[in-house]
């Protein structure tokens, strides 16, 4: 072995979110536009999936073009100047550019300079994978500033007429930026994945759509995800009566109603806000967690410091989550 010593930086007591931002695109398409095309209608979608109308992306609207609008608004509400992010992480699985990857589109269009940039593909869990990199990261020493990407246009790799995909999946981007703090303003991430359900959610070509296996995918989110949300917390050194806001990932009302009753049986607050941003937004895999919280903070249901339990949970099948202050 040789006998020289690897040096590496200092690391960082922890990282904190200092901004948000996100959008959903001009086009919205309702449950009765959806009837016109294919054998459904507005109340079997309300009741089985909470979804009233969903944003979909124009021709104009790439995985890129979102996520950058998405990030430059969640710089402005941070405070930061593109000079001061030095790495950008995208969480997506829907690009329609493999190569080059999204990060570096997005620096390109926020002139940011040679920040560290890749995408990462964990589907709906995209996002909490991306702030645990993030976090990791800057405690590390590898970065200070962070921008955090969650960009998908769904619709694109959707069968128009499939009535099992296309009445959930929608379009959006959400940005978070995550900065060096003294005090942890991220807790650790639970995260994990069930290889045995690996095939539940797939695209089985270039040229195919999004196929799921939907009543195995319901179950297992209704039984396995609960569990995760309550290791986030614990990883964290909180109670579960600590939490202000749950946020999921929006893949259906009654998953998300299913996850917040099971925390509230374990002893979450009652009173706990839960985000339903799905009703407006529908299901936008990684985007769907920055989108819905930032739009609860606009809207006053979530304030400054308050504490957040984020999880994820989608194809893989895949999961994450962490407790983290809202910005
Ligand atoms: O974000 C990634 C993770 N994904 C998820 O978490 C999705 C999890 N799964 C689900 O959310 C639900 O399984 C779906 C929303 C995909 C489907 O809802 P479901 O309650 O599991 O419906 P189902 O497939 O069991 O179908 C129930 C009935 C069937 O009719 P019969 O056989 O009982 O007469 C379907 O043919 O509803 C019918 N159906 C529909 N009817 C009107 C299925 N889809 C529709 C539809 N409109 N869009």
């Amino acid at each position: 072995m040789s006998a020289v010593q690897i040096s590496h930086p200092a690391t960082r007591n922890g990282s904190k979110i200092v901004g948000l931002g996100h959008f959903r695109p001009e086009q919205i398409v309702t449950n009765d536009d959806l009837s016109k095309i294919m054998e459904t209608n507005d109340e079997w979608i309300q009741s089985r999936v909470g979804i009233a109308e969903r944003h979909v992306a124009g021709d104009q609207d790439t995985v890129a073009s979102m996520g950058a609008i998405a990030g430059g608004k969640a710089l402005a509400d941070a405070g930061l100047e593109p000079s001061d992010i030095d790495t950008v992480i995208v969480a997506t699985c829907t690009t329609e550019s493999q190569v080059p990857h999204t990060s570096t589109q997005i620096a390109l269009a926020l002139d940011i300079s040679a920040p560290g940039s890749f995408d990462l593909n964990a589907a709906c869990a995209g996002f909490c994978y991306a702030l645990a990199a993030a976090d990791h990261a800057i405690r590390a020493g590898s970065a200070r500033n962070v921008l955090v990407v969650g960009s998908e246009k769904l619709t694109a790799w959707t069968d128009p007429v499939d009535r099992a995909t296309a009445i959930i999946f929608a379009d959006g981007a959400g940005a978070a930026v995550v900065s060096a703090s003294d005090e942890p303003g991220i807790g650790p991430v639970a995260w994990g994945s069930d290889e045995h359900q690996t095939r539940a959610i797939r695209i089985e070509s270039r040229d195919a759509s999004f196929i799921q296996e939907g009543q195995a995918v319901f179950r297992w989110a209704t039984t396995a995800i609960a569990p995760v949300a309550i290791r986030a917390v614990e990883l964290a050194g909180l109670q579960l009566s600590d939490i202000d806001v749950l946020v999921t990932h929006q893949a259906n009302l009654r998953i998300v109603e299913s996850i917040a009753k099971k925390l509230v049986a374990a002893g979450a607050n009652p009173q706990m806000r839960v985000a339903k941003d799905i009703v407006t937004s529908g299901n936008t895999s990684s985007a769907s967690i920055p989108i819905a919280l930032d739009r609860m903070r606009q809207a006053g249901h979530v304030s400054p410091g308050e504490i957040v339990l984020a999880v994820g949970f989608g194809a893989g099948l895949t999961y994450a989550g962490q407790v983290f202050r809202c910005p």
